[in-house]
């Protein structure tokens, strides 16, 4: 008989436990959180072009993009601080997919219209706006 208080403690943990689970099955079909806004908003394409910039452009830009990157010290010109260009977007664009030796800039600003899909320098191009302390329109 003394077990039986313990049975019943049992019973309500695995009734919590059994609602928390099923909370994160309705969880997994809830509309996007912010953390994974829906893939057609700006907020997705500044979300994809910040993991594009990561893989690309960090180690010159910097991981606050603001030219400081680990290799930058190995380039003069230095890696434009992003946060504080004064290029528009379609500035950037063309930069970004025909590289500095295309703008009549420095070449070690790398050509990235054959190794990214349209789709990453849409999106990073949304992000480096994002970013921008005064984006010029
Ligand atoms: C190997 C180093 C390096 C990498 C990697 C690199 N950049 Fe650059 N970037 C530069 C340098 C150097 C400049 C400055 C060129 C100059 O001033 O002539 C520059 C300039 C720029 C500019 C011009 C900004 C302005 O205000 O004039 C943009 C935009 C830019 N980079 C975006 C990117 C993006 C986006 C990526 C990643 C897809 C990237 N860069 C990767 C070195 C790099």
């Amino acid at each position: 008989m003394t077990a039986r208080p313990r049975n019943l403690l049992w019973v309500a943990v695995l009734a919590t436990a059994g609602l928390a689970c099923s909370g994160l099955q309705a969880g997994a079909l809830q509309p996007p959180t912010p953390e994974f806004p829906d893939k057609d908003t700006p907020e997705a394409s500044i979300f994809r072009g910040s993991a594009v910039f990561q893989n690309y452009c960090l180690k010159c830009h910097g991981p606050l993009a603001d030219g400081n990157g680990r290799a930058a010290k190995l380039y003069t010109p230095r890696p434009a601080n992003l946060v504080k260009s004064d290029k528009n977007d379609m500035y950037k664009e063309l930069i970004i997919r025909r590289g500095g030796g295309g703008m009549a800039r420095s070449p070690f600003m790398p050509p990235w219209n054959d190794e990214l899909t349209n789709e990453q320098i849409r999106d990073v191009v949304t992000y480096l706006h994002s970013i921008a302390e005064h984006p010029p329109e």
